[in-house]
C-alpha cells in the first residue's frame, strides 16, 4: 500500500462527512436493538448487503432509512463518538461534521435530542485530540419553508453550530431555490458551504450560482467547475476551499473523478479530500487519501498539499491551523 503511515502522520482536516454516513453495520444494530427498532436485519453481514447503490438516487434511498434507529441523544453521541475515535486514528485533527437535522426532526426526534448528542461527542473529542465543529446541512429535496423552520429551530444552538450546507438530491433542487435562506443564514453568522453532486444535469450552472449568488467559502465535491476554465480561475483567486471524495464518487458515478480532483490540485486549487459516508462507501479520510494517491500517482509533497489544504480552508481560528501547518 501507498506508505500508510506517512499518510495516517499528516495532520488533516475532515471536511465532508455526513455523521449520519458513518453508522458502521455493528452499531447500527446495536441502537436498533437498544430502542426495539425493527430493521430487517439481525446480522452484519444482512446489512451490508443493504448497502447496495449504483448512484446517488439509489444510495439515498438506503441511506435515509437506515437512520430509523437514531432516537436519542445518547444515540447521537454515540454516532459520534465512534466516528471522532476513528478520525483520531486518520491524523484528523478538525473535524467539521455534516449533520442533517430535517432528516430526525421529520421523524419526530426533537432538534435538541440531536444537537445536544452531538455537542456532547465535540466536546468530549478533544480528549482525542480532535477539534470538532457541527455544520447543519439542509435537504434540498425538503421545501424551501422546511428549510426555513430548521434555520428558526437552530438559532438558539447558534453557538454550537459553525456554519450551514446543502445536500441531498441535487436533480430538481438547484441552489437558487434555497439562496434566501443562505442569506438568512449567513445575516445569523453561519459560515457557507453547498454540495455541488458530480455530473448533474445543470453541474456549471450551479456551480456558477453557488459562486456568485449564494457567496459560498468551499464547495463540497464541484469538479466539474474544469468544464468552465472562466469559473476554475475565479476559484482559484478567491481561494475557494474544494471537498473532494474519491470513494463515494467511485460509487455514484463508478469513477472515482480522480483524475479531475488532481488537475484542480496541479492547478493551484484548494482541493481537500474527503469521506462523505464512510460507512457505506468503504472507507474513511486516510482510504479516501490513499486510494486517490496509488490511482494517481501523487507525489509525496502532492500528498502533503493535499492535507494541508484540508487545513487552511477549514474554519478553524487561523492560529490553530498555523500551529497545524
Ligand atoms: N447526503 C449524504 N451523502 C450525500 C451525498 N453524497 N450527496 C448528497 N447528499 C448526501
Ligand atoms: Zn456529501
Amino acid at each position: 500500500s501507498y506508505d500508510r503511515p506517512f499518510i495516517d502522520s499528516l495532520p488533516k482536516a475532515e471536511l465532508h462527512l455526513h455523521i449520519e454516513g458513518t453508522l458502521e453495520p455493528e452499531l447500527k444494530l446495536e441502537l436498533a436493538r437498544r430502542n426495539g427498532v425493527d430493521i430487517g436485519q439481525s446480522t452484519v453481514e444482512q446489512v451490508r448487503a443493504t448497502y447496495d447503490f449504483t448512484d446517488l438516487t439509489s444510495f439515498l434511498a438506503v441511506y435515509y432509512p437506515a437512520m430509523e434507529v437514531l432516537v436519542t441523544e445518547q444515540d447521537f453521541y454515540d454516532l459520534a463518538m465512534a466516528y471522532f475515535e476513528r478520525a483520531a486514528a486518520d491524523g484528523v485533527v478538525r473535524a467539521e461534521i455534516f449533520f442533517d437535522p430535517q432528516a430526525h426532526t421529520s421523524r419526530g426526534v426533537p432538534f435538541a435530542a440531536v444537537v445536544d448528542g452531538l455537542w456532547s461527542a465535540v466536546q468530549e473529542a478533544r480528549g482525542l485530540g480532535v477539534e470538532a465543529a457541527l455544520i447543519m446541512c439542509f435537504l434540498r429535496d425538503h421545501s424551501v419553508e422546511s428549510a426555513e423552520e430548521t434555520l428558526a429551530a437552530s438559532l438558539p444552538y447558534r453557538d454550537r453550530i459553525l456554519g450551514v450546507g446543502l445536500d441531498s438530491d441535487e436533480r430538481g433542487n438547484p441552489p437558487e431555490k434555497f439562496a434566501a435562506v443562505f442569506d438568512a443564514a449567513k445575516q445569523a453568522g453561519y459560515r457557507l458551504t453547498m454540495h455541488c453532486d458530480i455530473d448533474q444535469e445543470q453541474s456549471i450552472a450551479n456551480i456558477a450560482t453557488v459562486l456568485h449568488r449564494i457567496g459560498v467559502e468551499r464547495i463540497d465535491h464541484g469538479t466539474n467547475i474544469l468544464e468552465d476554465g472562466s469559473l476554475v480561475a475565479e476559484a482559484k483567486e478567491r481561494g475557494i476551499g474544494f471537498t473532494c471524495c474519491p470513494l463515494s464518487n467511485s460509487f455514484v458515478t463508478e469513477q472515482m473523478k480522480g483524475q479531475e480532483i488532481t488537475d484542480l490540485l496541479r492547478q493551484g486549487l484548494k482541493v481537500s479530500v474527503a469521506s462523505d459516508d464512510p460507512a457505506y462507501f468503504g472507507g474513511y479520510v486516510g482510504d479516501n487519501l490513499e486510494a486517490l494517491a496509488i490511482a494517481q500517482e501523487l507525489s509525496r509533497e502532492e500528498v502533503v498539499q493535499v492535507a494541508r489544504n484540508s487545513l487552511e480552508i477549514s474554519w478553524a481560528d487561523p492560529q490553530r491551523v498555523d500551529a497545524w501547518v
